[in-house]
């Protein structure tokens, strides 16, 4: 492609958000209104969003703080053991949930409602096949024996396999893919999909494990090998239709990142996420299949119209600023501090 100074898409949408709730919310939310269009919340709060009133009233409190015509939020259900199945068929058939998501049990955070055994929720996947909805996974196994590095792996092979072949008409998303043996999966394996995260594709263990573990690179599933990143860049960058945004962007206070024996994973990439994955398709020479990643591929999943409008944007550098903030509310961007080549015309 030739050398642009600009470039115009069809507005972004994000399938793999965290907006958090009361004043983290409102810390963090214009980071998201400010670009995207269409996006999948994540029902991953203390109190998990496992029934339609939940949904419902999520949802509202979100919208509260919206004043733009473009930001849609859509929700999947928090799979819990105990989902009330007539609840969750007319959530579906009401569109109040867009799917299910599977938290296994303890993979990340506030997964402790999550599914300790997958065949506990087989009458909700029953329900997506059903109504032809999607289950997106957090595709990590967890156990003690099993190293961080290798969980998404090791649910590939002892657990996905196991649901593809009870539910072969299911759609699945596996979120956030984060190796190359995850996204040869998806690029291999029907009806499977995958989203991929801007920090994926930017770091590796290297910029997380050092002496001390840097908090702000911690994120479930963790950043792995160059190999992983070199794949996933390939992947998104091909326009290949099974692969779409999803930046997991997912905010945490700093009193859960430092000074605390309990680090919460999290990065919160919503203030440069777009333009963040336009430097990496500039840099992969494939500027030419940053729209259908970030704005067609998705919405043509979910069966959902591409947006109307467009944004442009220019090759301008700019500085990202290190915080966001909100009453006592503190929050670290991701790239803080560091220079980008793109930016969205305002
Ligand atoms: O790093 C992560 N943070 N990964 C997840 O899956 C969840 C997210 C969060 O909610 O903080
Ligand atoms: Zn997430």
């Amino acid at each position: 492609m030739n050398y642009l100074n600009s470039l115009e898409i069809i507005r972004p949408d994000d399938w793999h958000t965290h907006l958090r709730e009361g004043d983290l919310l409102k810390c963090v939310i214009n980071s998201y209104s400010r670009v995207i269009g269409k996006c999948i919340v994540m029902p991953n709060l203390k109190n998990p969003i496992n029934k339609s009133s939940l949904g419902k009233e999520y949802k509202k409190e979100i919208l509260s703080l919206i004043n733009n015509k473009y930001f849609k939020p859509f929700l999947p259900c928090y799979l819990t053991d105990d989902i009330d199945s007539i609840d969750f068929e007319n959530a579906l058939k009401n569109e109040i949930f867009i799917g299910a998501k599977l938290y296994p049990i303890n993979s990340t955070t506030n997964s402790s409602y999550g599914v300790s055994n997958i065949e506990n929720i087989y009458p909700s996947l029953e329900s997506l096949v059903k109504f032809n909805k999607p289950l997106l996974i957090h595709g990590e196994k967890i156990s003690e024996d099993i190293s961080i590095f290798d969980r998404e792996k090791y649910f590939i092979d002892d657990q996905l396999i196991k649901i593809i072949n009870d539910f072969p008409n299911l759609k699945i998303v596996l979120e956030h893919v984060s190796s190359e043996y995850g996204a040869n999966f998806v690029a291999q394996t029907n009806n499977i999909y995958g989203t991929i995260t801007p920090h994926h594709m930017i770091l590796t263990k290297k910029d997380v494990f050092k002496e001390n573990i840097n908090a702000h690179h911690y994120c479930m599933p963790v950043v792995k090998e160059e190999s992983d990143l070199v794949a996933l860049r390939n992947y998104a960058c091909s326009g290949n239709e099974k692969f779409f945004i999803g930046t997991d962007s997912a905010p945490h206070d700093l009193k859960q990142k430092e000074n605390t024996n309990e680090i919460m994973p999290g990065i919160f990439s919503a203030p440069c996420s777009i333009e963040l994955y336009t430097e990496i398709f500039d840099q992969e020479n494939s500027l030419n299949n940053l729209e259908k990643f970030t704005s067609i591929n998705g919405a043509k999943f979910y069966n959902l119209e591409v947006n109307k409008d467009k944004i442009k944007l220019l090759r301008e550098k700019w500085k990202i600023n290190q915080y966001t903030e909100y009453n006592n509310i503190k929050v670290k961007n991701f790239y803080g501090g560091n220079i980008l080549n793109w930016r969205i015309e305002n």
